[in-house]
Formats: structure tokens, C-alpha cells, sequence
């Protein structure tokens, strides 16, 4: 039976919802409504319900939420370029974790971040409060020190220096399903979004790239992140308020472009 159902009565006919599908799902049929091809693979991205003008199309295999409206009220382009090339890598972080409350609006964002097939097969690991980040810290040290890889790094930790997790009260991992052949991506345009939306807020981040890459390596870090079974750590935000606000945009090497 279709999932997808077209009110006839209020349907204009403009065919929005069968352009915009990625997956061929939508034809229109002889009376000129749009209609589910039987045996068509959606991959349930709700384009079709999203473009309708008419709001004539219901979508039974989507989440059971309301759809937001769509924001048109644009940043102009030098407020977005602004606002990206000021976002700095922060790691010196005041104790205050971040709220759950802010916690979830970042999530809401970051789960409405591009997938591959519109897979959405991430979880989420929050941590919260600097004791249960820096147990985190002393368990990827644990291994760097174990694997002889990096003797100066581990000196550091051991005259106080956490260079792991910068002393940030919050973290946010992300994980991908381990035979997933997009999880890398997936996890990095998802945290991508979670980073720019708390920048927004005006909390400071950093990529935690020791202790994504340590996770993979150490089962008691894997352990202590509380990683669920099948699943892999592809990624990790520190996050918290700034201490100190950056004044400059730094300068980058030039760019290397092929134009063909
Ligand atoms: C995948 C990835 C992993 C990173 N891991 C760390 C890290 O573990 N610790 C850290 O202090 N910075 C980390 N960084 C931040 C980079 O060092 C930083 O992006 C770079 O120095 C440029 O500075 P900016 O982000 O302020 O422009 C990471 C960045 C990326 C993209």
C-alpha cells in the first residue's frame, strides 16, 4: 500500500513534489496528481512533503513530528562569510558545562545534517562536567602513553596539560554504525552543523581529533565513552563558553584550484 497520500481535492498539480524527488518514487498519473510508484525505493528524505505549495501530500513513512517552516530570512553573504571565517578552534573554556537544554537544540540541528541515502544512522554521546571530560582525557593518555607514539604529548598531560579535551566542560561524540561506508562524512557534516550552531550561541568549540582517534584504538576509551555495541567513534566536539574572544581572522595558505 502507499505510504504517500495526495489530498486530489486541494493537489495543484504544479508536479514540485515528483521534480524534487531523488529516488524516481513520485509519477504523475493520468489524472495529472503525483502518485507512488509500487516497488520504488523511498528513502524517505520528505522532499515531497516538504515542497508541496498546496500542503496536499502526507507521507506515512516519515517520523511522526510536525515539519518546521522553512526560514527564508536569509543572512546576507558577508554576515555568513563573517560569521564562518570567524569561527575559531577555542580551547580555553570557562567550567560551566553546556545546558541539556542547548544540548538539544544543537542535536535538533545536527540531526538535520545531510546523509548519505538520508540514512540518519548516527548516535549521540553527550558528556557533561569537566571530572567526567577529563576521565575521558586520562583514558586517551592512557593509550598514547602505552603506544610510546608521542612522549612529549604525554609529558605535557603529566605536568597538568590537558591537551585531549583543553579542560572543556562538555563534550559531543559522534558514531556511526562500523560497517557504514559513509560514517565518516555523515559524522563530520553533523558535528559541522552542531559547531556552527553553537557558535551561533556563542559557545566556543574545538574538534576532539586525540580522543576520535584514540577511541578507535583503545577498547577502555571505547568503554568509558559508553559507545554502543556496533557502532564507532567518528567523531568529537569540545564545546563551552569562551574565555578569551578572538579579535583577527588568521591567514591561510593560498588556495590550490584546478579550474577545468
Ligand atoms: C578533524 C579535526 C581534528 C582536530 N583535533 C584537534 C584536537 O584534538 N585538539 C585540538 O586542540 N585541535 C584540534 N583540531 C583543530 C585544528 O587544530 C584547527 O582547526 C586548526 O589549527 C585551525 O584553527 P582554527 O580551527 O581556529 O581555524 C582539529 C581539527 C579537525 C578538523
Amino acid at each position: 500500500m502507499s505510504q504517500i497520500v495526495v489530498d486530489t481535492a486541494i493537489c495543484k498539480k504544479d508536479g514540485a513534489c515528483v521534480a524534487v524527488c531523488p529516488s524516481g518514487t513520485l509519477a504523475i498519473n493520468e489524472e495529472g496528481f503525483p502518485q507512488e510508484i509500487p516497488e520504488s525505493r523511498c528513502i524517505l528524505c520528505g522532499h515531497c512533503v516538504a515542497v508541496c505549495s498546496c500542503d496536499a501530500m502526507t507521507h506515512a513513512g516519515l517520523p511522526d513530528e510536525p515539519l518546521l517552516p522553512a526560514f527564508r530570512q536569509l543572512p546576507s553573504p558577508e554576515q555568513m562569510d563573517g560569521f564562518l571565517n570567524s569561527r575559531r578552534s577555542v580551547r580555553e573554556f570557562k567550567d560551566k558545562p553546556v545546558s541539556r537544554e542547548t544540548m538539544e537544540a544543537l542535536l535538533d540541528v545536527a540531526r538535520r545534517a545531510p546523509t548519505a541515502s538520508n540514512s540518519q544512522n548516527l548516535k549521540w554521546i553527550v558528556v557533561s562536567g569537566p571530572a567526567k571530560v577529563q576521565a575521558l582525557s586520562a583514558e586517551t593518555v592512557n593509550w598514547i602513553r602505552a603506544s610510546g607514539t608521542n612522549p612529549a604529548l604525554v609529558e605535557r598531560w603529566d605536568s597538568g596539560h590537558d591537551f585531549v579535551l583543553r579542560g572543556a566542560p562538555t563534550v559531543v561524540v559522534a558514531c556511526a554504525p562500523a560497517d557504514y561506508d559513509w560514517g565518516k562524512q555523515d559524522c563530520a557534516i553533523a558535528l559541522t552543523f552542531l559547531e556552527l550552531a553553537a557558535e551561533a550561541r556563542g559557545l566556543g568549540v574545538c574538534w576532539a581529533g586525540y580522543l576520535t582517534r584514540v577511541a578507535g584504538l583503545h577498547p577502555p576509551l571505547r568503554k568509558a565513552l559508553s559507545v554502543p555495541e556496533g557502532y564507532v567513534v567518528r567523531g568529537g566536539l569540545m564545546l563551552g563558553e569562551h574565555k578569551y574572544i578572538y579579535r583577527r581572522v588568521p591567514p591561510r595558505k593560498p588556495l590550490s584550484v584546478l579550474w577545468v
